[in-house]
């Protein structure tokens, strides 16, 4: 489904339009969104994104333009979850606050990467499959691994049209 409340620029691509759970969203011209991705509200997809199938956007996540985003990515947007408050009852927005994570132009994030809430990941960086990225990873850096640490620079035939 993709709901009317979401922005959706010209050329946005979604193959699959009722395999999607797209709302309250921005999505730039010429991205391309895969069957089973959920964007919330507030996230907000630049122009010429891939989103590749089963992944998770969820509020408070900017992806800048040219972004590629593997499948099952999972990003959070609250580092102390609960579901209920001090008195028991079901937590509604009004009891946490989002905390927003930023993927800077031309970066790519590996399937199955978890991209914890607050971090920014730096222009042109290659995140790996399944890493747990808990800090800011600097630009045209690859990090692998679970907590994600920097493994070299990416090689500069790579960077091309990225910057
Ligand atoms: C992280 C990545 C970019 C590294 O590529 P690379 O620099 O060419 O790395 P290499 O293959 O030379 O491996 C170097 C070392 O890192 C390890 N490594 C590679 N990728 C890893 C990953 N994702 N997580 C943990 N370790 C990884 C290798 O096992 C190797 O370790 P070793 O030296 O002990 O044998 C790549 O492996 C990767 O994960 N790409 C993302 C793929 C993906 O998800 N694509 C999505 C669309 S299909």
């Amino acid at each position: 489904m993709i709901a009317e409340s979401v922005e959706l620029g010209t050329d946005v691509f979604i193959p699959q339009p009722q395999l999607v759970n797209l709302y309250g969203c921005r999505i730039g011209d010429g991205s391309k969104i895969g069957a089973f991705v959920e964007i919330q509200k507030g996230a907000s997809i630049g122009r010429n994104c891939k989103v590749s199938s089963h992944s998770f956007v969820c509020e408070g996540v900017t992806l800048e333009d040219g972004v590629f985003i593997g499948h099952g990515v999972m990003f959070t947007n609250d580092l102390y979850p609960r579901a209920t408050t001090d008195g028991g009852a079901l937590q509604t927005e009004a009891d946490w606050q989002v905390v927003e994570t930023r993927v800077k132009s031309g970066a790519s994030i590996g399937s199955n990467a978890t991209i914890l809430a607050g971090v920014t990941i730096g222009e042109g960086a290659i995140v790996g499959a399944g890493a747990v990225v808990t800090r800011n990873v600097a630009p045209y850096t690859i990090v692998a691994g679970a907590p994600a640490r920097a493994m070299r620079r990416v090689p500069v035939t790579s960077q091309a049209g990225v910057a």
